[in-house]
């Protein structure tokens, strides 16, 4: 059995499984869609994030709602959560144990949505699924885990003050209409009865 992302949300909130929880606000378990198609993964919950206990509201959330927007999806019709729940302190990086910590609540949320596409924003998330890689080799090629396509692309913080970067993850972000596209071609295609088969005299 599956449980329901109001499930998973309400574990997330009092969760004490590491050292995270000592600093925390607000736990930040995810928002948006439970049908979401496209799910989008980022790093940890920052100052603002923690305050209000929703993911990506600061300046770099700002940013991602811009390039959402631009590409016809808003932040209500796609999911959007963090590889730690809780805010590491003045927003370090995550460390191992606590990514290793948190994992099964992301486990929990992609079962439950059951999402097509996968983003990963920053390299904490791409690691999961691309241990090894190094995002500028990688960024915006989509890669097919079983019944998820992933797409690795850069933190919107980092992009939003580089303008290399940023235009970078703006036409990252460009492509992925399409990507979304294919992967539903795709499901559907996995989801259709076989072709008759035709009878064969000779
Ligand atoms: N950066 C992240 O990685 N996640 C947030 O929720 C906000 C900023
Ligand atoms: Fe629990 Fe994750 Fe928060 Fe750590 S970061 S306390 S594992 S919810």
């Amino acid at each position: 059995m599956t449980a329901s992302l109001d499930t998973i949300a309400a574990r997330v909130r009092v969760c004490t499984q590491c050292e995270l929880h000592r600093m925390r606000t607000n736990a930040v378990p995810g928002h948006g869609n439970p049908d979401a198609e496209v799910m989008f993964i980022g790093e940890g919950p920052g100052w603002h994030e923690d305050r209000q206990g929703l993911p990506f509201v600061g300046a770099a959330g700002q940013f991602l709602n811009e390039m959402l927007q631009s590409i016809g999806l808003s932040r209500d019709e796609v999911f959007i959560t963090n590889i730690v729940k809780c805010r590491p302190p003045g927003n370090r990086d995550p460390l191992p144990d606590e990514i290793a910590a948190c994992s099964a609540y992301l486990d929990a949320q992609i079962a439950a949505i059951k999402p097509k596409v996968i983003v990963t924003l920053g390299r904490f998330s791409m690691a999961r699924w691309f241990p090894n890689e190094r995002i500028s080799r990688i960024h915006g090629q989509p890669r097919r885990f079983g019944d998820v396509v992933v797409v690795p692309m850069y933190h919107p913080a980092a992009a939003l003050h580089q303008s290399s970067l940023r235009a970078t993850i703006e036409a990252d972000m460009a492509k992925l209409p399409q990507i979304l596209e294919e992967a539903r071609r795709e499901a559907a295609a996995e989801d259709a009865p076989p072709p008759p088969q035709q009878m064969r005299l000779f």
